[in-house]
């Protein structure tokens, strides 16, 4: 098959992302069988690394799944991997690099060359390595594809500059940019669940949802990584990335089919549907110090301006002008520095009408993406006996207890094998890319004007800025009773 004898090339090999996350999900590609053992992995980066140094460096990061076996496995990954230094603006580094690869594929008698490359690189170098690439290791008779990690610019202008520039570079069928949400097992289910079930599709709409939420929660705070955060904040960390590309997914229109563009011709549609983004329909907040004085909060980093008013929370309004979703509250809420880590997406329903039951709770789908991936709908039951009460109670699919013995991939690990297959449905397509910088740069050009809000602080490790309560139920959604509903896992919110 093509994917034999495929050089995949590691950009920032020796920083944090490919330390974690590329060479791991490489790995565990290979770990199951997804990987051919015939692939050449070459780590580059501008540290002076032997390549032992580097195998060390990611060694201690890679997973076994079945003991032993795996372990053999390692070693000979771990083999398979090399390493070369070399600046990211001359040429000398990529000529070494041009060497290997040609010497590699003439010894496999490759006739159709297939190179991957991955940028797991600061923003300010992608130009730099992309332009290079091109020039010096570009597969002229072959397959050549470029893997980019966000951020994709930091507001549309800079979006659409750092477009320009590459565009002349990679086609749109080169480049696979990365947003990791999108090899989330539960994200990938999205457009399976909506319209593999007749019940959920017929009542996906205004006449039958109350509010959509989407809510993104971490329990930690930016922990030394404050002054890159700063420029950043939570919208553009998660926000305008991740949690809109669930958004979307669960909001569009049925594709004609499952083919990457016309999944991501109805992603764009629905993008184009979306409201601009109120600027008073939002609730800011940045976290300070925790209720025991143990966590500091933001702007107890010292590399943080004791003015900032960086938003490391916030929960946004979003409306949906078409047929589909038109009145319907979606809120979509992130935080930093909170009481769990959790991203889960609920899709309230309305009340069923009055009359024969009184105060019966809505029905709720919850779809957690992590941890611990599950569905559950929460619906009403008669209290078994002879009482005539009715009950919450729920249609349960959690994960680890159905499908206890199936290999659930890592993001990167379903997304790198993607790339190597050429598979685009799990990739930001350039359009795409456009109209989300076009929905949130108003807003981030509020957030971080003259007239910028004060955010409204909550202790770390809190649920969060006060309002949100209000904030939600101004949003449509109902709470529960106290006590009527506990959920055996997780506690919603
Ligand atoms: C990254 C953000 O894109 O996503 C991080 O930059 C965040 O700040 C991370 O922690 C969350 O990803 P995950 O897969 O851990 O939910």
């Amino acid at each position: 098959a093509f994917e034999d004898n495929t050089v995949v090339t590691v950009f920032g090999a020796s920083g944090d992302l490919s330390k974690k996350k590329t060479f791991p999900a490489l790995f565990g590609l290979f770990r199951e069988g997804y990987l051919h053992d015939t692939t050449k992995i070459i780590g580059y980066a501008r540290s002076n690394l032997s390549d032992d140094d580097l195998r060390e460096k990611i060694k201690p990061h890679l997973k076994t799944r079945n003991g032993k076996e795996d372990e053999g496995k390692i070693e000979r990954f771990l083999k398979m991997v090399s390493y070369i230094s070399g600046p990211y603006d001359e040429n000398q580094g990529y000529e070494t690099l041009k060497t290997e690869i040609e010497k590699f594929e003439k010894e496999k008698g490759v006739k159709q060359p297939h190179r991957l490359f991955y940028f797991a690189l600061p923003p300010s170098v992608f130009v730099t390595v992309a332009t290079q690439i091109k020039k010096l290791v570009y597969a002229k008779n072959g397959i050549t594809r470029v893997v980019v990690e966000k951020p994709f610019g930091h507001d549309l202008q800079s979006s659409r500059e750092l477009q320009e520039k590459l565009s002349p570079l990679f086609t749109e069928e080169e480049l696979f940019r990365i947003d990791h949400y999108l090899g989330k097992e539960m994200v990938k289910n999205l457009v399976l669940y909506r319209f593999g079930n007749t019940f959920l599709n017929a009542a996906w709409n205004r006449e039958n949802i109350q509010m959509v939420q989407i809510s993104f929660k971490e329990p930690f705070g930016t922990e030394g990584r404050g002054g890159y955060f700063d420029q950043i904040g939570i919208i553009r960390d998660v926000m305008q990335n991740h949690l809109l590309q669930i958004l979307t997914l669960l909001t569009m229109e049925r594709p004609v089919s499952f083919d990457p563009e016309s999944i991501r011709d109805e992603k764009v549609k629905v993008l184009k549907a979306f409201a601009p983004i109120d600027t008073k329909d939002i609730l800011i907040g940045q976290y300070a110090k925790s209720e025991d004085g143990s966590k500091p909060g933001y702007l107890d980093d010292e590399t943080v301006s004791p003015e900032s008013k960086c938003v490391t929370f916030a929960a946004l309004g979003f409306k949906i002008h078409n047929e589909r979703w038109d009145g319907v509250p979606i809120v979509m809420r992130a935080g930093k520095a909170l009481n769990e880590g959790k991203v889960e997406i609920r899709i309230q329903f309305k009340a069923v009408p009055s009359g024969i039951f009184n105060d019966i709770p809505n029905n709720e789908l919850v779809i957690r993406v992590q941890p611990n991936e599950a569905i559950y709908l929460k619906c009403n039951s008669k209290t078994p006996g002879l009482a005539t009460t009715t009950q919450v109670t729920e249609l349960d699919l959690t994960y680890s207890s159905r499908y206890k013995d199936y290999w659930i991939p890592e993001a990167y690990e379903a997304l790198i094998r993607d790339v190597l297959i050429g598979d685009h449905s799990n990739f930001v397509r350039d359009d795409e890319l456009d109209v989300s910088w076009k929905l949130f740069t108003p807003l981030l050009n509020y957030l971080e004007g003259p007239d910028a809000p004060q955010p409204e602080l909550y202790p770390y490790g809190s649920r969060g800025p006060k309002n949100l309560i209000k904030y939600l139920e101004d949003h449509k959604y109902v709470f529960e009773k106290e006590g009527l509903y506990q959920w055996p896992i997780a506690c919603p919110d």
